[in-house]
């Protein structure tokens, strides 16, 4: 505690004691003494201790040591007058040692001391139970109880007295107090802000310091700050930063001010009253680092509001920042960044900035060694280059590339993220995005997407979205190994976290080899976990599952039963049957691993002729008794047969789909040696010739459907009366190919009777080979169907089509009849 110069002035009120001198032998003696009946001698003793104690901390240890305390905590009380007064003096200068304090706050001597704090009392009084209370109220427990004893609204009148000493002394408690929330809070309610602010005006320059400290921690309340400006504290606070020889308060000054400008009505009386100059004056005059740092944060708050950014713009002040960015002192660096990215906000300011060349600046720090410049820096630039392409462009120019995409390793914590940010808005130029791209900025990438910062995993997918978007970017990424840990985000519990992977995701879902390694790592698994569920789905999720599954339609078909008039299918296309939860996608060549069995028979399309494809007809050895099997399984299709004889059509499905739903056989692995190829289909390679020839040629649209689908239904067994059904053994017909062929894969072309789900898919395969539009719906019992759309009806005006009609494509009944659709007629087509 600074002694203060008005004091010494003060004649000492012992004056009229002769001193009892102490020698150090004889402290034990003095303290003895403090038991005496005599008052005189407690008045000389606690005298006496006092200026021994005062001489430093050894002696109040020792006199600790030697049982002064407990009757000093007594003599407080004391009924003479003089007493109290010296007991006092002693206690209040002994309070200043820790051992002391512990003792005390045993002794509960803080309700005796706050008793005595009242205006009318003896001011020595005061000055040293204030002293007092300055020590004790370092201490959490003490603190707490003085508040609990209205210490505080006492303290606060005590600022009023006109003893410095007492000022001092009480103005220290009470910052101590204000620490807490509660004594924050309730300093506000006992009115304690107008006092603090006529102590601004103090002589002394240690009160002044004590007030702004004290300031500095009120008004982060909103309430306090309310008063504060209704009580002219800002005005004051301007006074203050006026004064040149007042220098030494101005970085307290600042931060006060800082804290009240959070509200908007301070921000608007600053304007109004033209301390907004008065401000910017000061950044650009003050020399002192601390001083500088404190202004441009008061800056950054300023900028927040829209009104009072038009007045630093038009103050210049984009200009004054960029010259501090050339202050050696990462402190003001790391301010003035965070205010030219709170200024740029706003796009006149950004351009300001690109004009006075902030951005090569800022540039420049992103090389800083402190790790809050280049954090800063990376903010500032995010903020610079948000939907700016010309300061983007700047950044480029300024070879800011190189070392964003190395803080995108920063071990900073957000520097990442920042970056990020900045990268992906200059991605949106070809470039800066190739630039970019050529730094390895997908390597780059690999750690901030496994941070465990959720900002920094938003910033990161979204820059991999806008760096994936083109061909070049995703060459890289399968060699990054960005795509690991990318799929791992599908998982994320976050949100926005979430939503981002799946837009990286459908982004990079644009080349077969990318897909195929996204799904390795397990990406469709999860993508379809979070399409089954209704909370985490979102047309991100989806439209994601969808780029993955457009590059594998078989297990589009199998998975979702739909294959869009988009979706063309090609050579080595399967229709493996509608997927079963929890049952893993075999491969096709898994598929025909498996011994033949009775389940549905997989349908596979290729029409590739054998000089291009290398044959491997499917072993023979794969059966123990292949003759037995086809025996069994004849049998077996019969009985299923004759069973739904008896029963009504939907049971004998349901059976066959219960027996179905069976878990698959084990695979056996066969021969991995040989690369296995699926066998030629010679039979549909001519149906596509054949519907090539005769359909291709046809210029009507509708006339085209119905050729083509008289065509499916002449190649599976022709029309089939509806109430006639029973009598076409299409399934005893596909037995038999699967024994023929021992092999549980039946290429479509052998099929010479197929049902609705056969025909159908011929259909959907042959119109996608000559170009003609139209989608394949798989319903339920063996039941698909093909959609095509028809424009009907004439023009209402020239130029005005009317939207087109689907239809479905009768194959099976009266092929080649177009069934519009949701009719009872299409409805009876796709239902049982
Ligand atoms: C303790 O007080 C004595 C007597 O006034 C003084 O001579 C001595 O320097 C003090 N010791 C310390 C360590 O302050
Ligand atoms: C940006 O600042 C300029 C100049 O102060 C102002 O005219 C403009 O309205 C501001 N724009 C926005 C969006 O606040
Ligand atoms: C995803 O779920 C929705 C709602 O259940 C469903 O309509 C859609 O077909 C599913 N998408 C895929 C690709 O499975
Ligand atoms: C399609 O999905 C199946 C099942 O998951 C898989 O075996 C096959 O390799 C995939 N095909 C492609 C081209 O990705």
């Amino acid at each position: 505690m600074g002694k203060k110069v008005k004091k010494e002035s003060e004649p000492p009120p012992q004056d009229v004691f002769d001193p009892l001198p102490i020698q150090s032998q004889k402290v034990a003696t003095v303290v003895l003494m403090l038991n005496s009946p005599e008052e005189e001698v407690l008045v000389k003793a606690c005298e006496a201790i006092h200026n021994y104690a005062e001489k430093g901390d050894e002696n109040r240890s020792s006199l600790l040591g030697l049982g002064a305390v407990e009757p000093l905590s007594l003599l407080i009380s004391h009924e003479d007058k003089l007493v109290r007064r010296n007991a006092f003096m002693a206690l209040g200068v002994m309070a200043a040692n820790s051992d002391v304090k512990i003792l005390l706050k045993k002794l509960d001597v803080i309700p005796s001391v706050i008793g005595k704090l009242s205006l009318e009392e003896d001011p020595v009084v005061l000055e040293f139970a204030t002293l007092c209370l300055a020590s004790l109220s370092m201490d959490f427990s003490c603190k707490v109880q003085i508040a609990e004893q209205e210490g505080l609204a006492l303290l606060i009148q005590l600022l009023s007295s006109l003893d410095p000493d007492i000022k001092k002394n009480s103005l220290e408690s009470i910052y101590n107090l204000v620490q807490d929330l509660p004594s924050r809070m309730a300093l506000q309610r006992l009115n304690g802000v107008p006092p603090l602010l006529e102590l601004l005006g103090s002589e002394f320059p240690v009160i002044q310091q004590l007030t702004l400290s004290t300031l500095a921690t009120v008004t982060m309340d909103t309430d306090t700050r309310v008063t504060f400006r209704e009580e002219r504290g800002l005005e004051k606070l301007m006074d203050i930063l006026c004064q040149k020889e007042l220098s030494d308060l101005h970085a307290e000054v600042l931060q006060v001010m800082s804290n009240v400008l959070e509200d908007r009505e301070s921000l608007q009386l600053i304007r109004d009253t033209g301390g907004l100059q008065t401000l910017l004056q000061f950044i650009s005059t003050a020399t002192l680092p601390g001083l500088q740092t404190h202004a441009v944060k008061a800056i950054a708050k300023l900028a927040q509001s829209s009104e009072n950014h038009r007045l630093l713009h038009e103050q210049d002040t984009e200009r004054s920042l960029v010259e501090l960015l050339s202050v050696d002192s990462a402190s003001v660096r790391t301010a003035t960044c965070h205010a030219i990215a709170a200024m740029s906000l706003n796009l006149s300011s950004q351009d300001a900035f690109r004009h006075q060349d902030g951005i090569h600046a800022v540039v420049q720090l992103l090389g800083s060694e402190a790790g809050e410049v280049r954090q800063a820096a990376a903010q500032a630039l995010a903020s610079l280059t948000r939907r700016n392409p010309l300061n983007a462009h700047a950044v480029y120019e300024a070879e800011g590339v190189e070392a964003l995409v190395q803080q995108l390793r920063d071990i900073c914590p957000g520097t990442a993220a920042h970056a990020a940010a900045v990268l992906t808005n200059m991605a949106e130029q070809e470039v800066l995005r190739v630039s970019i791209l050529s730094r390895g900025v997908m390597a780059a990438l690999v750690e901030p997407l496994q941070s465990a910062d959720t900002h920094t995993l938003v910033q990161a997918t979204q820059a991999l979205s806008a760096l994936a978007s083109q061909a070049e970017g995703r060459a890289d990424l399968r060699n990054a190994g960005v795509l690991g840990p990318l799929v791992k985000l599908l998982r994320s519990n976050h949100k926005d976290v979430r939503r981002n992977a799946c837009w990286a995701t459908s982004v990079c879902a644009n080349d077969e080899l990318t897909v195929m390694e996204m799904c390795k790592l397990g990406a469709l698994d999860v993508l379809q976990e979070i399409n089954g569920s209704a909370n985490r789905r979102n047309q991100f999720s989806e439209r994601a599952f969808q780029s993955l599954l457009s590059f594998n339609l078989s297990l589009k078909y199998s998975l979702t039963n739909t294959l869009a008039s988009t979706d063309i299918t090609t050579d080595g296309f399967y229709d493996p049957g509608q997927a079963r939860a929890g049952q893993s996608g075999l491969t096709l060549e898994d598929l025909s691993k498996q011994p033949v069995n009775q389940r549905r028979p997989v349908i596979a399309i290729n029409a590739k002729p054998p000089e291009t494809v290398s044959i491997q007809e499917p072993e023979e050895s794969q059966q123990d008794s292949p003759t037995e099997a086809l025996t069994a399984s004849v049998l077996s299709a019969k009985a299923y047969i004759s069973k739904g004889k008896g029963k009504g059509r939907k049971e004998d499905e349901k059976l066959r789909d219960e027996e179905e739903s069976k878990p698959p056989l084990e695979v056996v692995d066969m021969d991995t040696e040989k690369q296995w190829m699926l066998p030629y289909d010679a039979a549909f390679h001519s149906l596509v010739t054949k519907a090539t020839n005769t359909i291709g040629i046809i210029h009507e649209e509708s006339e085209q459907y119905s050729a083509l689908a008289r065509l499916v239904s002449e190649a599976m067994g022709g029309p089939v009366e509806v109430d006639r059904q029973h009598d076409f053994l299409w399934e005893l017909h596909l037995s038999e190919l699967r024994y023929e062929l021992q092999s549980n894969i039946i290429p479509i072309g052998r099929i010479r009777k197929g049902t609705y789900y056969h025909r159908a898919l011929l259909y959907k395969v042959l119109a996608d080979r000559i170009g003609v539009s139209c989608s394949l719906v798989r319903g339920e019992y063996n039941r698909a169907w093909n959609e095509v759309l028809l424009y009907i009806g004439m023009p209402c005006y020239p130029g005005c089509q009317p939207p087109p009609t689907a239809h479905l494509v009768d194959l099976l009944h009266q092929p080649g009849k177009l069934l519009r659709a949701n009719t009872p007629q299409a409805i009876q087509y796709q239902t049982i």
